[in-house]
């Protein structure tokens, strides 16, 4: 795992930017992952700030979205296929149909589940996948006790993740109970992870994550098992970590060349 940790939620995005760049001028056709929530919207103002300055190219890109609400039509405000429309995908050159949102009306979700894993293993997996992270542990919705190999399926939502998610809404009663979401094993296979936090609300769950032990109970924690993940922290969200020096150091010590 490398842990970046920089001052400002927008210099963490100019370094998430730059490694989806590079990665895009490496493999023009690469497969995104994408997440939602408040904290990629920097990362994605910065992406498209870059596309706009013609340093980024997103026609030959594919992108997978890691959750949908269940019962949500994707033109609903509160849905992530709305969300991803307005917050990036209507702003940059991406093909409307190679990008992918779990689809959270589907009459038969289970096929739905399935049919999504095969249509990522049909463009040969996905390359890099920005997630965030609840402050119960959860990665895409895989609550806390999520099989840490799980794939695309329909989960139940916890009621703390509604009560955190529940700004988005005008009320409680509309926030739904399900969703389909990608499984920690499914996330597991992306070849490279990028996971951002920003805030002391985060700061706990973090330090657990990074620094505790590999436990379903915090389904972030089986990150620690991938080859190729960056945790990008504002120093708000890295005040818990024991390490947190340690982790300056490596990365001001890392060599230009190595840095994204
Ligand atoms: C949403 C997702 C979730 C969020 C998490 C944090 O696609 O993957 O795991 O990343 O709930 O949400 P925010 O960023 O709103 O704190």
């Amino acid at each position: 795992m490398e842990v970046i940790i920089q001052d400002t939620p927008e210099d963490c995005a100019r370094i998430g930017a730059s490694i989806i760049a590079s990665t895009l001028r490496r493999k023009a056709h690469a497969v995104l992952g994408l997440a939602t929530g408040s904290t990629p919207l920097v990362l994605y103002r910065e992406m498209i700030r870059l596309h706009a300055a013609g340093e980024l190219d997103f026609s030959m890109a594919t992108s997978f979205n890691l959750d949908e609400y269940i019962g949500l039509a994707p033109d609903h405000p509160c849905s992530y296929r709305y969300f991803m429309e307005e917050n990036l995908f209507k702003h940059i050159n991406i093909r409307p149909e190679r990008t992918h949102v779990p689809d959270g009306n589907a009459v038969d979700v289970d096929a739905a589940c399935k049919a999504y894993e095969l249509s990522i293993r049909s463009v040969g997996g996905i390359d890099i996948q920005v997630l965030g992270i609840g402050t119960d542990g959860h990665i895409a919705f895989n609550e806390p006790v999520s099989s840490l190999g799980s794939r695309t399926r329909i989960k139940t939502l916890h009621e703390d993740t509604r009560e955190d998610n529940a700004r988005f809404f005008d009320s409680m009663d509309e926030v739904p109970t399900h969703c389909i979401t990608m499984g920690v094993g499914t996330i597991m296979e992306c070849r490279q992870l990028l996971l951002f936090a920003f805030g002391k609300a985060k700061a706990e769950i973090i330090a657990r994550a990074v620094e505790g032990p590999i436990t379903a109970m915090v389904p972030a924690s089986a990150l620690q098992l991938h080859q190729d993940v960056k945790i990008i922290l504002d120093t708000a969200a890295a005040r818990k970590l024991e390490h947190g020096d340690y982790f300056r150091h490596v990365y001001e010590n890392k060599p230009e060349w190595q840095r994204h």
